[in-house]
């Protein structure tokens, strides 16, 4: 109702003013207060829509294409492990869509996504390794194991989400001590475990 800019006659202008008529006087603040309630309604429902869409994109992603993927594995046996080399795991508990290759120890992400994988270490026969959860060539993260005094009761190991491109692989190497070897002790206390979120 902008038309009174148009009319010669303000004394018309003054008269729809009386009547309610802000249009009259269009002010920024005045627009902004006639179309609160509206704007308000907008957000409101945009917000509805969005939480509509993630629900249906949720509900999509979950039960009409589930991509689940899940390893681990573990050391029965104790295995001796050069340095840069693959720790052997001989023992596959959990291996679904078959991503976790045991002949090279390695696993490969089969699409690309969020994983989380841990890796847990006991030091055999006067053990002593630095160990490397490596994704690609590259080191994610490290923990050790040390039974250098023969008399070792402890575990060690690590946990990490990681961003992983289709096709990325995925191992764990003995990294230190430089060009030896040690023992990697079994009965599953040695494992290694992944899956995707
Ligand atoms: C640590 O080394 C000693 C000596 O060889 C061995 O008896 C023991 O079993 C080892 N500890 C583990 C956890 O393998």
């Amino acid at each position: 109702m902008h038309f009174c800019h148009t009319l010669p006659l303000a004394t018309v202008c003054v008269w729809l003013a009386l009547l309610g008529d802000a249009g009259c006087f269009p002010t920024h603040t005045n627009t902004a207060k006639r179309h609160n309630p509206l704007i308000t309604r907008l957000a409101k429902l945009q917000a509805q829509i969005h939480h509509l869409q993630e629900k249906i994109g949720d509900t999509t992603e979950y039960s009409d294409d589930p991509v689940q993927v899940a390893f681990s594995v573990s050391m029965e046996k104790s295995h001796i492990v050069s340095t840069g080399s693959h720790l052997p795991f001989d023992r596959v508990l959990t291996n679904i869509g078959g991503h976790y290759n045991a002949n090279n120890n390695e696993f490969v992400a089969p699409v690309t996504g969020t994983y989380v994988f841990t890796v847990n270490a006991v030091c055999g026969t006067y053990s002593y390794m630095h160990i490397a959860l490596y994704q690609n060539e590259t080191p994610a993260f490290r923990t050790l194991c040390d039974n250098r005094t023969g008399s070792s009761q402890q575990q060690s190991g690590g946990i990490t989400p990681l961003r992983l491109t289709k096709g990325d692989k995925i191992s764990v190497r003995m990294v230190y001590p430089l060009a030896t070897s040690s023992e990697a002790y079994g009965s599953g206390m040695t494992s290694f475990s992944g899956f995707l979120l």
